[in-house]
């Protein structure tokens, strides 16, 4: 098993990763055409989306060209309702920008059929030939997408029961404890791993243990985010609050290289 190092890049706030990553990601928008982007939800992601769709706005990037596959999504919720990732990404990205909808595909968590629904997303991802740039955020228990600790390396998408921890976490979403669903749908960690390029984004205090236990703990299923040092192509950009568990913590500003 050769282990690849990601690349790690410390800046000063959320918002700075957040615009590190809007770089990013409007460097390969304008580099490769057409772009298969897979993206994720979630709070952290919330203030890129919003510095994308400003960038998109000032005409500095367009996604008329791009497709998007999303990470996950709740079994059970209905698209429109409050909660769905369907619903967070129509408001947070794809109302505002030109991407054809026919193009911004999300995993169908009311399939009648959810084992049918995740055979049918992974031969669209491989129709559209594989995710160029797969944007991941991480759950404090070193989940990425909905993969939770445990989750097999060669998984694919899949329907996935959620752990407590990340029900606790994603409650804010929905009316109440009771109401936030107990599982998901969700790209495996084989699925992300080939992706052509990765980039994580983490902000905050509460994700400095999960970074920690990705970069510099043991590769293993007890931590699903520490596979993507089997992957070659990676970069985790962190705010100095996220990067304080790190052993060797780069300086702000500053990129540990491979
Ligand atoms: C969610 C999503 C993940 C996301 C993670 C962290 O539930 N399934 O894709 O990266 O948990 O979310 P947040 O950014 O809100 O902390």
């Amino acid at each position: 098993m050769k282990e690849y190092p990601p690349r790690i890049e410390v800046v000063g706030s959320p918002g700075a990763v957040a615009e590190r990553a809007v770089a990013i990601v409007i460097a390969e928008l304008r580099d490769r055409q057409p772009v298969t982007l897979g993206l994720a939800t979630g709070a952290t992601m919330t203030p890129f989306y919003a510095r994308l769709v400003a960038a998109a706005r000032a005409g500095l990037i367009s996604f008329h060209a791009a497709s998007s596959f999303n990470l996950d999504e709740y079994v059970g919720i209905a698209p429109q309702s409050r909660g769905s990732f369907h619903a967070y990404m129509q408001e947070h990205l794809f109302r505002h920008v030109d991407m054809p909808a026919d193009r911004a595909r999300i995993p169908d968590g009311m399939a009648y059929d959810v084992a049918t629904e995740a055979t049918r997303y992974e031969a669209q991802i491989a129709a559209a030939g594989g995710i160029d740039l797969l944007l991941l955020g991480i759950g404090t228990n070193g989940h990425i997408g909905f993969n939770e600790p445990g989750s097999d390396f060669a998984s694919r998408t899949r329907e996935i029961r959620l752990d407590e921890a990340t029900r606790i976490a994603n409650a804010g979403d929905f009316p109440d404890r009771a109401s936030v669903p107990r599982r998901a749908i969700t790209m495996g960690i084989a699925t992300i791993l080939h992706a052509k390029r990765i980039l994580l984004i983490a902000t905050g205090p509460e994700k400095a243990a999960a970074v920690a236990a990705a970069i510099e703990g043991p590769i293993g299923t007890a931590c699903p985010a520490s596979a993507l040092r089997l992957h070659g192509n990676v970069d985790v950009l962190c705010d100095e609050s996220a990067a304080t568990a790190l052993i060797d913590r780069p300086h702000t500003n500053d990129r540990r290289r491979a």
